[in-house]
């Protein structure tokens, strides 16, 4: 939904920047900007700044950065529309009317949900129906799950046979297209169509705002594939799909619960455990991170406790790590058959044989992150040998030193010692001393990154590197001179996004282009990652001068220009680019005498 650049203009006008982030952070003036401390990232010194005049924010240490509406997207969360709504609502400003294609397509998915609505309905009737009979058999004696339950989470049962569902919803007015668009119905061969889902328990799968998406389903015995989903659909995206978090968000347990199974979901809420989610048998994104970031602060994992379980385990402690959660792995035990094997469990498997208040106790002592850290650390050494434990302690000394609490560091210190056998002192002090070291490299770091003029520096995403940082450096310059002082664009004559060497630099050119000045950086928050606005906000925080602006520009030109015609060179012949240099030294003294 392109949100009318006029209405942002506004919107930015009537949000100040310094205004809006003070709602969030305690900034104090200095040098002309305002500092803060960063909320993105944890430090003791300031490094986060605000520009009023420039409106942007920016922070040397995480490097996060961008306008207004950046700042409210990474703050609260929000997409681009969602953030811009909120600050509409802020300012009293009425969100202008969406364009007829944005229209079009919201009615579009609208119809796309109705359907999946009715097929729900027609799944959960068949349920009831003698055609469901084995579907709800398998729900109720296999899987435990109570009619309560069942209703809750709007099971259903697709018939065996290939169009009870196509015939039930063509009655209904949806043609073939739309099924096919949802997932389903499959299309076969000359033409015809057949239902996706047959002779399966099937699983509404619902968003958190009670829309149904898509749907999970299990076939009864053991043949494969034993879960069946929806296909990517312009509704079904698994990469931000919780199952479950239309009745998770409601908990009041204050964490999020995130287990491997759809079918776990339901048997946890039903044994009370009501905040539950699963990913669709996906690894976890950093889109699922920040929907759970909307309902709490706190997670804890669960996943299965076999070697694709702790792998799953890792990736997403690994996204997790950059955001502001706070962690805990619970690991259910293995359990011991009739027969004396250990077998692991899902937490399915362990309330059926332990009971809820079982699975209570263990969340009330889930093992926390840094336990589960140690855990894996030993698990890769073998301690029994003086090798082992030297290399094991090498290994805990930083895991050890990250943690912020004199107290943490100290408890968790004695059960590495204790494990290992060497003393928990000798152990703390080399802690401490890891933690000086630490200390002294961030804050070099940290003023080397203040004393280094921004502008030099390379952006922070690799994929954003410069190739060419000497015409990089001048397509900065343009973009500073740009933002700085719109009436300074006519200088830049044909110059072309395609010219720049930088294609991020290019982009915010091509934008501005598209743009009517001023350039707000604002307008441009929609348009660029969270990466690329880190970046032009470093660029833009940079002190400019606009005495020598006219100047300067006719050098950036000019490098510019010399790596395209460069660029072309070797095709078009030496005697060709000289022409054009001079063609363009021409100009730009024209330019100048104007
Ligand atoms: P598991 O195979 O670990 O199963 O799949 P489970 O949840 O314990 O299944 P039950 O108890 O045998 O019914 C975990 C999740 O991985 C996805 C599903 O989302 C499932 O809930 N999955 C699994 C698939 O998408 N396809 C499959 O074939 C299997
Ligand atoms: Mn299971």
């Amino acid at each position: 939904m392109p949100i009318p650049p006029a209405f942002l203009d506004e919107l930015t006008a009537r949000c100040p920047i310094e205004e809006v982030v003070a709602d969030y952070v305690s900034l104090s003036p200095k040098g002309g900007n305002l500092w803060g401390l960063c909320p993105f990232h944890s430090e003791k010194t300031p490094s986060f700044s605000v520009s009023p005049e420039k409106h942007i924010f920016h922070c040397f240490g995480c490097g996060k950065g961008g306008g207004v509406i950046r700042f409210v997207m990474e703050m609260e969360s929000l997409t681009f529309p969602e953030a811009v709504r909120k600050l509409a609502a802020r300012a009293g400003l009425e969100m202008p009317e969406e364009d007829r294609e944005a229209q079009a397509r919201s009615a579009h998915r609208r119809r796309l949900l109705e359907l999946n609505r009715a097929a729900a309905r027609f799944y959960y009737e068949t349920l009831k129906s003698p055609l469901g009979a084995p579907m709800l058999r398998y729900a109720q004696e296999k899987r435990r799950l109570t009619p309560t339950f069942i209703k809750r989470f709007g099971l259903g049962a697709a018939p065996e046979g290939w169009d009870h569902l196509l015939r039930a919803m063509t009655a209904q007015g949806y043609d073939k297209g739309e099924l096919l668009e949802a997932g389903l119905v499959v299309a076969g061969k000359n033409g015809s169509f057949y239902d996706k889902f047959r002779n399966r328990l099937m699983l509404p799968v619902i968003d958190a705002a009670g829309n149904i998406l898509g749907f999970t389903s299990r076939v009864m015995d053991d043949s494969a594939p034993k879960y069946l989903n929806t296909p990517e659909t312009v509704l079904f995206k698994k990469r931000s799909i919780l199952y479950g978090i239309n009745f998770a968000k409601l908990t009041k347990r204050g964490f999020l619960l995130l287990v491997e199974g759809n079918l776990d979901v339901i048997t946890l809420h039903q044994a009370g455990v009501d905040n539950a989610v699963a990913t669709m048998g996906t690894a976890l994104t950093a889109e699922h991170a920040r929907l759970m970031g909307r309902y709490a602060k706190q997670l804890v994992l669960c996943y299965d406790n076999d070697a694709a379980g702790v792998d799953a385990t890792d990736r997403a402690m690994a996204v997790l790590r950059d955001t502001d959660f706070s962690v805990r792995v619970l690991q259910l035990p293995r359990r011991r058959t009739e027969t004396g094997e250990l077998v692991k469990q899902d937490p399915d498997d362990f309330i059926k044989y332990q009971g809820p208040a079982a699975f209570e106790r263990l969340l009330s002592g889930s093992e926390d992150q840094t336990a589960y850290k140690l855990e894996t650390v030993a698990a890769g050494h073998d301690v029994a040998t003086d090798e082992g434990r030297v290399a094991f302690l090498r290994e805990v000394v930083p895991v050890l030193a990250d943690l912020a609490s004199p107290v943490e560091r100290e408890i968790y210190a004695a059960r590495a010692a204790q494990r290992v056998d060497v003393s928990k002192d000798a152990l703390l002090r080399e802690v401490e001393e890891h933690r000086r070291r630490q200390s002294r490299q961030s804050r070099r770091k940290e003023e080397r990154a203040a004393l280094t003029p921004a502008a030099r520096a390379q952006p922070q995403a690799r994929e954003l590197r410069y190739d060419d940082p000497r015409s990089a450096r001048a397509e900065e310059g343009v973009l500073q001179l740009l933002f700085l002082d719109h009436t300074l664009l006519p200088l830049c004559g044909d110059l072309r996004p395609e010219d720049f060497s930088s294609p991020l630099l290019g982009k915010i050119y091509g934008l501005l282009l598209a743009h009517d000045p001023p350039f707000s950086p604002a307008v441009l928050d929609g348009e660029l990652t969270e990466a690329e606005a880190g970046h032009l906000a470093r660029l833009l925080q940079a002190p400019v001068s606009l005495a020598a602006g006219r100047r300067a520009m006719g050098d950036y030109l000019e490098i510019i220009r010399e790596r395209r015609t460069g660029a072309q060179g070797a095709a078009s012949g030496e005697a060709e680019l000289l022409a054009l240099q001079r063609k363009l030294k021409q100009k730009q003294k024209m330019e100048d005498a104007k």
